[in-house]
């Protein structure tokens, strides 16, 4: 039997800790889950299209650690690594973006505890996509243990040049020459520029609908208006007739 964690000075274990951030991943994705559930409710809208959460692997935090210059050990990593549990949130558009962001934050037991806004300032590479780095409570029989998680939300352009850029970096173990660096800026460009457009085309579709909307609610005042006067006329008719 282990004994019950109280906060992370008990947590020695490297199972207790991925544990703790499965639980996160969890409470954090059934939230998302439900903003965006809710939104379809109100607004008939989605304003995520798809969710996708992982757990870093052990390989990856030894690395980061190392890169940062600290010693492998569980508090190490749970103090130093942000994203050991990550959530990522793919949107149509970039107002959907800030709409989710303000969302997260208006959750009174998540804790933002920092904010990245790779969109406003984009990375030296191109990357554009908006980060939120917060806590949650897990609760636990007997204790309460808050535990980070990693937020990325960014359109579905941004996540299309963000996925490939990754796969380009990877091969040339960050060392790509400088003609390709230029060109994957250069696409990160055009894939702004994208995200600008399906905007704007997304707004414009929006007003042609509530035209639309206002068109065919003044037709349908005009029928009711026609068919109770047209009645009306025909009772006076029917009256004239009588008389
Ligand atoms: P690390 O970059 O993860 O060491 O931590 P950091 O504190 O610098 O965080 P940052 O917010 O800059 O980046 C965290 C994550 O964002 C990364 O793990 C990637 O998933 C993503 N990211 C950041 N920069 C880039 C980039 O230039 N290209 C791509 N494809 N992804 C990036
Ligand atoms: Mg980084």
């Amino acid at each position: 039997m282990h004994d019950a964690i109280k906060n992370y000075e008990d947590v020695d274990s490297w199972k207790t800790v991925i544990f703790l951030y499965n639980a996160a991943l969890k409470e954090v994705g059934t939230k998302l889950e439900i903003l965006n559930d809710e939104f379809q409710h109100v607004h008939q809208y989605n304003p995520i299209e798809h969710i996708k959460t992982r757990i870093k692997t052990p390989e990856s935090i030894v690395k980061k650690l190392k890169r940062y210059g600290y010693e492998t050990s569980i508090e190490n990593m749970v103090k130093y690594i942000n994203d050991i549990a990550g959530v990522r949130l793919i949107c149509s558009f970039t107002s959907d973006i800030y709409r989710l962001g303000e969302m997260i934050g208006n959750q009174s037991d998540l804790k933002v505890l920092s904010i990245k806004d790779y969109i406003k300032n984009p990375k030296e590479s191109g990357y554009k996509s908006y980060h939120m780095l917060v806590s949650v409570p897990i609760f636990l029989s007997d204790s309460v243990v808050d535990t980070k998680v990693e937020i990325q939300i960014r359109t579905i352009a941004m996540d299309f040049w963000a996925s490939l850029e990754h796969k380009i970096y990877y091969k040339f173990e960050g060392n790509a020459p400088d003609y390709i660096s230029r060109e994957l800026r250069e696409c990160a460009q055009m894939v702004a520029e994208l995200d600008d457009k399906m905007l704007s085309l997304n707004d414009a579709i929006q007003a042609c609908l509530v035209d639309e909307s206002i068109t065919d609610e003044k037709e349908r005042l005009d029928d009711i208006t026609a068919n109770v006067i047209g009645g009306r006329r025909s009772d006076k008719s029917n009256e004239i007739i009588g008389k």
